[in-house]
């Protein structure tokens, strides 16, 4: 399997130059390599725990979409959705909410701060703290495990949102089975932060940002109202703790960098500099700001790009495994015989389903999942018994579920593996397979 990288960005207002440099620019650039399997997701439930004004999370939800999309996400090469167009994510967090220690999450940095603050206004410890505050982390961990992605890059502020999914993923596997891929947080150390107006670094709350799709005549006047020290034309200038120079150095190639170096050291005026800068800058993001604009004004087109994507994660991904999952964890069909698993009680485990493979007189090479004497799924018909081979050994991993379209055929990515027995329920071969996965570890 190749690896799978996850990013969730929370639509709160609308992304500035540090975010493009420091995190779009790189995410964009790594999504495009080869081996490995992107997932960009607006975080759209986790905004609800920061704002209650609707519109605020719809206007911000179509502004990040489209700065994404002008940005270059290819959304025909990379998993690119909405978190609520997923709603497995929250049956996910309850599961995993039942496995969560409460003191754990006690320790979250963010609810943490809010009673920090509460005792510092000599408060009740919990004043003002939704439960969804509260559980940001578990919500946070079935984003990511959802998709068993295996290395999620964030800012060190998430680090410990990373170890908590991974401990919830550690307690479910204990108990149920390995379901779950431990994630990995790959922290970005080297990302770029850029300076912002006042040189002190680009954020909102210090209010010296430079908006991303700021048009070019705004886009003038911000990069002039950056801050210099008094130097006069013709003085050689410091590049050293130049928030001008280092905004430059961001947009520009290393031969340029070089010449705006030698142009300090000359004692370019800052007014030259500055509009040096403005151009730069706006050279790369002209084009985009155009792309941003056209997605803006058409919120019909963003809106069908995110569904697409969130009902193919939901077919491919997320509905299999959730079956799964509520079958590991005793959410069963009744009909089902007892899977006999180690926490049953009901006696002598029945024996478990089995795959048989056999060659038919037609010369192809078939399998054939039987329970007792009820045939679960019939393969389709091999040229090779290595073809043949290779599908059992998927569909018993576990690692990837079938897909089940209407028609009752079974599918791993494009190909289609075979077809449920007669009066088959699509849930009950998902639970057979995941016993058989459960059994093989
Ligand atoms: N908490 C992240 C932030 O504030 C956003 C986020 C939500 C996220 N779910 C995620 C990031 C899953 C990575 C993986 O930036």
């Amino acid at each position: 399997m190749s690896l799978r990288v996850l990013t969730g960005i929370k639509p709160t207002g609308v992304p500035h130059l540090g975010n493009y440099v420091g995190a779009i620019r790189p995410a964009v650039a790594a999504s495009a390599d080869h081996g490995v399997e992107s997932f960009f997701f607006l975080a759209d439930y986790h905004a609800l725990i920061s704002t209650q004004d609707p519109g605020r999370v719809q206007r911000s939800t179509l502004e990040i979409a489209a700065s994404w999309l002008a940005c270059g996400l290819d959304p025909a090469r990379v998993a690119f959705y909405r978190q609520s167009d997923v709603p497995e994510t929250t049956e996910l967090t309850w599961l995993l909410s039942c496995v969560a220690g409460k003191g754990l999450l006690n320790r979250a940095h963010a609810y943490k701060a809010a009673v920090d603050r509460n005792r510092a206004e000599g408060g009740d410890d919990d004043a003002g703290v939704t439960a969804g505050l509260y559980m940001y982390p578990v919500l946070m961990a079935a984003d990511i495990l959802l998709f068993n992605a295996h290395r999620v890059p964030v800012g060190r502020d998430q680090v410990q949102h990373i170890e908590m999914a991974r401990d919830f993923a550690q307690r479910f596997n204990h108990l149920y089975g390995e379901h779950f891929t431990l994630p990995e947080a790959a922290i970005e150390e080297q990302v770029a932060t850029l300076p912002g107006l006042d040189g002190r670094k680009m954020s909102k709350s210090y209010d010296n940002v430079i908006p991303l799709f700021a048009p070019r005549a705004e886009l003038r006047r911000l990069v002039f109202s950056i801050v210099t020290d008094s130097r006069a034309p013709g003085e050689p200038k410091e590049t050293e703790g130049s928030a001008l120079f280092q905004l430059y150095q961001a947009f520009a190639g290393a031969e340029e960098t070089g010449r705006m170096r030698a142009a300090f050291e000359e004692g370019i005026a800052w007014g030259e500099a500055k509009e040096r800068l403005f151009e730069r800058i706006d050279a790369e993001l002209a084009p985009l700001r155009e792309r941003y604009d056209a997605l803006v004004a058409d919120p019909g087109g963003i809106e069908r790009i995110l569904r697409e994507g969130g009902e193919r994660l939901r077919d491919v991904h997320a509905r299999p495994f959730l079956a799964r999952l509520r079958h590991a964890v005793g959410l069963r069909d009744l009909s089902l015989r007892d899977a006999g698993d180690a926490r049953s009680d009901a006696g002598a485990a029945p024996a478990p389903p089995v795959f048989k493979q056999y060659r038919e007189a037609d010369g192809r090479f078939h399998f054939k999942l039987v329970d007792g004497d009820r045939v679960l799924l019939q393969g389709e018909g091999f040229e090779s018994p290595r073809d043949c081979g290779r599908a059992v050994a998927v569909l018993k991993s576990g690692t990837v579920a079938p897909r089940i379209d209407g028609a009752g055929r079974a599918w791993l990515d494009d190909v289609a593996v075979g077809s449920l027995g007669a009066g088959v329920d699509p849930d009950a071969l998902l639970a057979a397979l995941a016993r058989l996965a459960g059994e093989a570890e």
